[in-house]
């Protein structure tokens, strides 16, 4: 029978036991967590991801902040935003949510946050760090899909993890966490151009599916019993909803969840741990700089 890695249910659980160490701080009479993030231009998800993280941040009892900057922002105005955030001392970390503008580089304003700030993880320092298993920031979505699987029980040891997608947010970090000592995988890390897919997806005993088209993943592709995780989230549009659209993932979840052992769905899977990894590595940074808060 199928059973369901549910990422809503779980984020709540562990938005309880943060929220729990926010109050037990603020109650001795330190400061909240204060974590922010840059936003630039109009992109719809974008406003969306960066609202559930505001929320988010403010349910657990962070102190949240949004700066807000206009489509037409030079590189260097938004390295100066990045300065005055390194520099101030009341913000534990912060993120710039991605895709920016075309005329800014998005790996420039990457390298100019600073490592310490850094909860998305995606400085080459906190990457550096990932690989060679030192303590850092894991980026937030592999380490939401780590914390559904631990949180879970599910088996990893031995088993033969697929992942398909080698973005550096999402594919490249989830197979290098899911290969480290704890998770013990074997991982086949699949991408564009990976010859027969579906023959190797088939030998997977968990389906990491980061490939970033909706509802790529059928029934044929999948090796009976596996666990399949979709990473994906793509807003289709349909008119009998409210807000004009429909959240759907990389995997056809009418055919292939029947298959599986576990699955996550889509919303309502990682998606809800994707927020809760950022408000935990949030947690960090503030300790980071208050080492004798418990
Ligand atoms: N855009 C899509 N996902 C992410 C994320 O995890 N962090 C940031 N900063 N931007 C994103």
């Amino acid at each position: 029978m199928t059973q369901i890695l549910d990422g809503k249910e779980l984020s709540v659980q562990i938005k309880t036991e943060i929220a729990n160490h926010v109050r037990q701080l603020t109650a001795k009479g330190h400061r909240a967590p204060h974590l922010a993030a840059v936003i630039v231009g109009n992109d719809g998800a974008s406003q969306t991801y960066v609202a559930n993280k505001e929320k988010s941040s403010r349910e657990v009892g962070f102190t949240s902040s949004v700066y807000r900057y206009p489509e037409s922002t030079t590189e260097e105005q938004l390295l100066e935003a990045i300065a005055f955030l390194n520099n101030d001392t009341d913000i534990d970390g912060f993120i710039v949510q991605l895709p920016l503008p075309s005329q800014i580089n998005e790996q420039h304003i990457i390298n100019a946050i600073s490592p310490d700030k850094d909860v998305d993880g995606f400085t080459p320092i906190n990457v550096g760090r990932m690989v060679l298993s030192e303590e850092c920031y894991v980026p937030a979505t592999p380490m939401g899909v780590c914390t559904l699987l631990q949180r879970y029980g599910i088996e990893t040891t031995g088993k033969h993890c697929v992942v398909v997608g080698r973005s550096n947010i999402v594919g490249t970090p989830v197979a290098n966490l899911l290969s480290r000592k704890g998770f013990d995988c074997t991982v086949t890390l699949c991408h564009s151009r990976t010859r027969d897919l579906a023959s190797i997806t088939r030998q997977a005993d968990i389906l990491i599916a980061a490939i970033g088209k909706p509802e790529f993943f059928t029934a044929d592709m999948i090796k009976p019993d596996a666990v399949v995780v979709d990473v994906g989230i793509h807003r289709i549009p349909d008119a009998t909803k409210k807000s004009g659209y429909r959240i759907i993932g990389d995997v056809k979840h009418s055919e292939v969840d029947p298959l599986c052992s576990w699955v996550t769905p889509v919303p309502g899977g990682v998606g809800p741990l994707t927020i809760v990894s950022l408000l935990q590595n949030t947690l960090k940074a503030y300790h980071r700089t208050h080492p004798n808060c418990d």
